[in-house]
C-alpha cells in the first residue's frame, strides 16, 4: 500500500470529447491540478458544463484524459487496487428498481466480493446510517427521489471505502436530508476516509468542506482552504450604538471603501493591521462602538465572482 498524504493528485489533466460533428473535439478540461489531502473534505464547484463529472469519471477510470496524470489513494488514475477502495455515489443512479433496498444493496456488495456475513451487516449499517432502514424491504420503484439519494449513499459506503466520490449527493434532498448527508460526512471524516463532492448548493459546501476547488470552462480556478479562500480581504463590519457626523469623514480618510447602512457600517481597508486605528478613529469621532466583526466572503459570493471574472476575460 501507498502512504502518499494525498488522497488525490492530478497533474494536468486535460480532456477532449471527440466528435463527428466538431472537428476539433471538445475540450471538456484544460488542464486541472488537484490535490485533495487524505481525511479531508473537499468540495469541487463549478458552473454547469465545467467539467466535474468529466474530471470525475477520470478519477474513477471511467473515462481516459487525452493528456496529464494523476494517482488516487497512492495508485495511478484507473488502478483496479484502487477502484476497490473507492464509493461512488453517480450523478445519474440507475436503479435496478425492481429490487428491494437490501436485495440493491447486496448486489453492489456482491460486487465487491464481501462474504455473506459481512454483506449482511454492512447492508444493515448502512441502511442505518441513511434512514432508511425500516424501509429495507421495500421496492427501489416505490422509492421517492430523495429516497432514492440516500440509497445510492449506502451503496456508495457498503465496500467501507477509504475514498467517497459523490457527484451531486443531496439535489434531491429536503433539508432535513441535507442535514443527514451533512452528519453521514461527518461521521466518514471521524472514520479516517476522504469525502470528494461535487455540489451546487453552495451553503451546504460551506458548512462541510475543509477545502475546495472551482473549476470554471475545465480549468481550475481557484483552490485551497475554505478558510484561505474566503478571508482575502480586509473587510470588517462595524455596529455602531448612532453614528455622530465627524464618523463617516475620519474613517474615509483611513479606509479604502466605507459603505454606511444606518448605524451599521461596511469598511475595506488595506490591511487587517488597520483596525486597531480604525477603532480608534471611530472612538474619537464620538462614535460608540457595539461590535466589530471581521467579514467572511460567503462561498457563493466567491463563486459568483470568480465564475463572472472568466465571462470578462472571454475573447
Ligand atoms: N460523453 C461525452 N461526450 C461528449 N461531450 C461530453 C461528454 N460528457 C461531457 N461532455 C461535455 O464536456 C463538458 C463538461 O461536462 P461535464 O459533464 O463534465 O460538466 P459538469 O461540470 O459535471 O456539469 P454539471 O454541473 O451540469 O453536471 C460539457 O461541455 C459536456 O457537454
Ligand atoms: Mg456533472
Amino acid at each position: 500500500m501507498n502512504f502518499s498524504s494525498s488522497a488525490i493528485v492530478t497533474h494536468h489533466l486535460a480532456k477532449t470529447y471527440r466528435s463527428l460533428f466538431r472537428r476539433r473535439g471538445l475540450r471538456a478540461l484544460d488542464g486541472v491540478s488537484l490535490d485533495v489531502p487524505r481525511g479531508s473534505i473537499f468540495g469541487f464547484l463549478g458552473p454547469n458544463g465545467a467539467g466535474k463529472t468529466t474530471t470525475i469519471n477520470i478519477l474513477l477510470g471511467i473515462v481516459y484524459p487525452t493528456e496529464g496524470s494523476g494517482e488516487v489513494l497512492g495508485l495511478p488514475l484507473g488502478h483496479c487496487e484502487g477502484k476497490r477502495r473507492i464509493g461512488f455515489l453517480p450523478e445519474k443512479f440507475q436503479f435496478h428498481d425492481f429490487l428491494t433496498a437490501t436485495e440493491f444493496l447486496d448486489l453492489h456488495a456482491r460486487f465487491h466480493g464481501l462474504d455473506k456475513r459481512t454483506r449482511k451487516e454492512r447492508i444493515e449499517r448502512e441502511l442505518v446510517r441513511v434512514g432508511l432502514i425500516e424501509r429495507r424491504h421495500s421496492k427501489l420503484r416505490e422509492f421517492s427521489k430523495g429516497m432514492q439519494q440516500r440509497i445510492g449513499l449506502a451503496q456508495a459506503l457498503i465496500n467501507d471505502p477509504d475514498l467517497v466520490i459523490l457527484d451531486e449527493p443531496t439535489s434531491a434532498l429536503d433539508p432535513l436530508g441535507r442535514r443527514d448527508v451533512r452528519r453521514i460526512i461527518g461521521e466518514l471524516k471521524a472514520e479516517g476516509k476522504t469525502v470528494f463532492l461535487n455540489s451546487h448548493l453552495l451553503s451546504e459546501v460551506e458548512l462541510t468542506c475543509d477545502a475546495v476547488a472551482i473549476v470554471n470552462k475545465g480549468r481550475i480556478v481557484r483552490q485551497g482552504t475554505l478558510s484561505e479562500l474566503l478571508q482575502t480581504q480586509a473587510r470588517v463590519e462595524l455596529h455602531l450604538q448612532q453614528t455622530p457626523p465627524a464618523v463617516l469623514p475620519a474613517l474615509r480618510r483611513l479606509a479604502l471603501n466605507v459603505n454606511a447602512n444606518a448605524d451599521r457600517l461596511t469598511v475595506d481597508l488595506a490591511s487587517e493591521d488597520d483596525i486597531p486605528r480604525l477603532v480608534e478613529e471611530t472612538v474619537k469621532a464620538g462614535g460608540k462602538i457595539l461590535a466589530v466583526i471581521p467579514y467572511r466572503m460567503t462561498l457563493e459570493e466567491l463563486f459568483v465572482r470568480t465564475v463572472e471574472e472568466g465571462r470578462d476575460n472571454d475573447p
